[in-house]
């Protein structure tokens, strides 16, 4: 699977930012904007993105880093990190190619990981999450914060209605038009029903040993970003 996803990512690369924004009426990017303060707040010197694709929540992390932090940006399809690093952008995260499922840094390396909008992709099962996301709790230094921006499921049942109707009638179409990869945004529109609740993440994440899990749901519950502290 990973293979074909990296294909899938691939093709819908050179698009990508532009469909987010446009499904998402640029909500996407102020989604981003809290995640990367919150995540900000923790200091140090070196942070970490993770899936971080076309480096749109690196650059939000990059705005907020002081003079001395360095900004890492991983990713195991090429092409998208092209994107993050490409002339088109004034600041640019240093790139490095590699699975999150086995991170090439050493224990205990950085101050802050976050990922945005790729928890869904890595894997739906709780158990490949959970392994990834101690993986991410590895690589962190001990008070290290590890922050997750990702879509969710609204507590309210009209509203998820909404959001799934939403999903099925515009993520797919509209995607695959703008991108000319069907089978890409087939698999990004069928991920986002499947997600997890809020509150079953944050047991995912406290099952990988992080701890202080809190959450805040975005746009009544369409997205929502978690923090976890390495013990
Ligand atoms: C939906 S994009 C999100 C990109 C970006 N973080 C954002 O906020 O727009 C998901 C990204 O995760 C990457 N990805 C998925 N699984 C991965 C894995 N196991 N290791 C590294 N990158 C992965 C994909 O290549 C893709 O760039």
């Amino acid at each position: 699977m990973s293979d074909r996803l990296k294909e899938l990512f691939a093709e819908v690369a050179p698009t990508y930012e532009r469909v987010n924004h446009i499904l998402t009426f640029g909500l996407d990017r102020l989604w981003r904007r809290p995640a990367a303060r919150w995540g900000a707040r923790s200091g140090g010197r070196l942070w970490l993105d993770v899936c971080s694709g076309s480096g749109d929540m690196a650059r939000a992390l990059l705005r907020r880093a002081s003079g001395e932090t360095r900004v890492v940006a991983v990713d195991f399809c090429l092409p998208m990190l092209k994107q993050a690093v490409g002339s088109g952008q004034a600041l640019r995260p240093l790139a490095v190619g590699g699975n999150v499922r086995g991170l090439p840094f050493p224990e205990a390396t950085f101050d802050l990981v976050t990922i945005s909008f790729a928890t869904r992709n890595i894997n739906l099962s709780r158990s490949v999450l959970e392994d990834t996301f101690r993986e991410f709790r590895r690589v962190l230094k001990p008070g290290g914060v590890f922050i997750n921006v990702e879509t969710s499921q609204p507590r309210s049942r009209l509203v998820r209605s909404l959001f799934h109707v939403y999903v099925k009638a515009a993520v797919k179409p509209i995607g695959s038009r703008i991108s000319g990869s069907q089978p890409g945004y087939a698999y990004l529109a069928s991920t986002i029903p499947r997600f997890y609740r809020p509150e079953e993440l944050a047991r995912i994440l406290e099952g990988a040993g992080f701890s202080g899990i809190s959450w805040r749901p975005l746009f009544w519950g369409a997205a929502a970003i978690h923090r976890g502290i390495k013990p």
